[in-house]
């Protein structure tokens, strides 16, 4: 099979040039001007741009988490991410404490093989490091293709590890070419100002974010960077969302330390004040929690500066119904919020038709950034001969409006309801098939594929 797409506007993090791109198979075999070949297909994509497929790094997919699971699957959650545009998702897995990285493996490997629709691949989180899980390590670095470990420095009692473990597990995963992602916050100032809020009988929406501070979030970014400059082992901070924050990383840079930083669209766009409308801001209850107009401003300001690599989702979707498990107690809440589908459009929308990035920077953050820090650069994130052929062709002065409505998430209500975007997603190939075309999907789950990633880049 092969694919002409002609008069392509082609963005990449760094180019911006129109051309030809020919597809043969899966991957990308010539980009030039009026390349005269013959194709099974063509599109003309005159007035597009065509930029890499979106990967998201940070997604939780059918996921055991509060008492309940996240409510996209494999199939509906990787098929609303090719809508919007994201071609690739890395999910987590969760360790359940006392038992191996290998069960809980095998464990999401039962969820999600054959079932998803995009290509994806996997973090392991740790939340049990002893002597045995060290073992481990090496073997998904070198052969499950799995290079990124998740630890929680939060949700205590469930997921959070200490900083003993978090040392040990440093050391390890260094020792072999890996990464630590880490959920910085204070799992032990939240959970005393959780129950403190609890006990006064502060138990609406609200108290979820008075309960995480930013003073939570800049300490344990601040432990973080020291404990990774401390062992060497490169860390990458996920869904930051503060200036607090920002500035501990900030710091780090000056000792020529690498860490890098994950925003989330909803931290870029959305605020705290969202939480003060009765149960309604359930929606929105996530860890951390929305924060200031003043973090959005840093968080765009550290996108330009470098400072934050990689803008992400954490989409953790929970139907409305499941939200309400915490109708009489924020604590409850299943934490989470669906963007799966969005990311790509609002960042173009409220990033570059907003002037706040370049179309470049967008394509960096969004598709490069991720590909590189994750291990699967150039075959993913870019738009290059040799690439896997991960494509969006996109109309960046068509408005449409978000709605769940219309929304391919599995969930009943949008963050987002009624928000006018510029720019829309129109045609997506996945490794050189069309995926999506005149808003229908064109491929079945089964099609994604897992993909193994290398050891990690620690220069981007
Ligand atoms: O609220 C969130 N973020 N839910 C998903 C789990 C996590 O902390 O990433
Ligand atoms: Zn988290
Ligand atoms: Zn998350």
């Amino acid at each position: 099979m092969s694919i002409l797409i002609t008069n392509a506007n082609i963005i990449t993090a760094t180019d911006n040039y129109v051309a030809d791109i020919f597809i043969e198979d899966e991957t990308i075999s010539s980009i030039g001007k009026n390349l005269n070949l013959k194709a099974d297909k063509t599109i003309d994509a005159s007035g597009k741009l065509v930029f890499p497929g979106g990967i998201d790094p940070h997604v939780h997919l059918d996921m055991p988490f509060m008492g309940t699971y996240s409510s996209d699957n494999y199939e509906t959650g990787t098929r609303a991410a090719l809508f919007g545009g994201t071609t690739m998702v890395i999910d987590f897995i969760l360790q359940k404490q006392g038992k191996s990285l290998h069960a809980a493996l095998d464990e999401w490997k039962s969820r999600s093989d054959n079932n998803c629709v995009g290509d994806y691949s996997f973090h392991m989180a740790v939340t049990d490091f002893n002597d045995d899980t060290k073992t481990e390590i090496k073997d998904f670095i070198e052969k499950e293709g799995i290079t990124s470990f998740k630890t929680f420095m939060a949700y205590k009692g469930a997921l959070m590890i200490d900083d003993r473990q978090m040392i040990g597990l440093m050391e390890e995963v260094k020792k072999h070419g890996g990464l630590i992602n880490v959920h910085a916050t204070n799992g032990d100032m939240i959970d005393y100002l959780t129950q403190k809020h609890r006990g006064e009988g502060k138990l609406s929406p609200l108290y979820h974010y008075l309960s995480q501070p930013e003073v939570t979030e800049a300490e344990a970014s601040e432990r973080f960077v020291d404990m990774s400059n401390y062992t060497g082992c490169p860390g990458y901070i996920v869904h930051l969302t503060c200036e607090g924050a920002l500035n501990a990383v900030r710091n780090a840079t000056k000792r020529n330390q690498k860490v890098f930083v994950e925003t989330c669209i909803q931290y870029l766009i959305l605020d705290a004040s969202l939480y003060e409308q009765n149960f309604e801001g359930a929606k929105w209850v996530m860890s951390p929690p929305l924060r200031e107009k003043k973090d959005q401003q840093t968080l765009w300001a550290g996108i330009n500066q470098g400072l934050v690599q990689v803008v992400a989702t954490d989409h953790c979707p929970f139907k409305w119904e499941q939200k309400l498990m915490g109708k009489d107690d924020f604590s409850k809440i299943p934490n989470g919020h669906p963007a799966i589908e969005n990311r790509m459009e609002l960042l173009f929308s409220e990033g570059v038709a907003k002037n706040k990035i370049t179309l470049n920077k967008y394509v960096e953050v969004a598709c490069t950034n991720p590909a590189k820090i994750f291990g699967m650069f150039p075959r993913k994130g870019t738009v290059a001969v040799g690439s896997d052929a991960d494509l969006v062709i996109f109309d960046p002065k068509e408005k449409h409006i978000l709605s769940a409505k219309t929304h391919h998430m599995n969930v009943d209500y949008s963050g987002y309801e009624g928000w006018e975007v510029t720019g829309k997603v129109k045609t997506v190939l996945l490794r050189g098939q069309v995926a999506i075309e005149n808003n229908e999907c064109k491929i079945e789950k089964g099609f994604g594929k897992f993909i193994k990633r290398n050891k990690v880049e620690q220069k981007i």
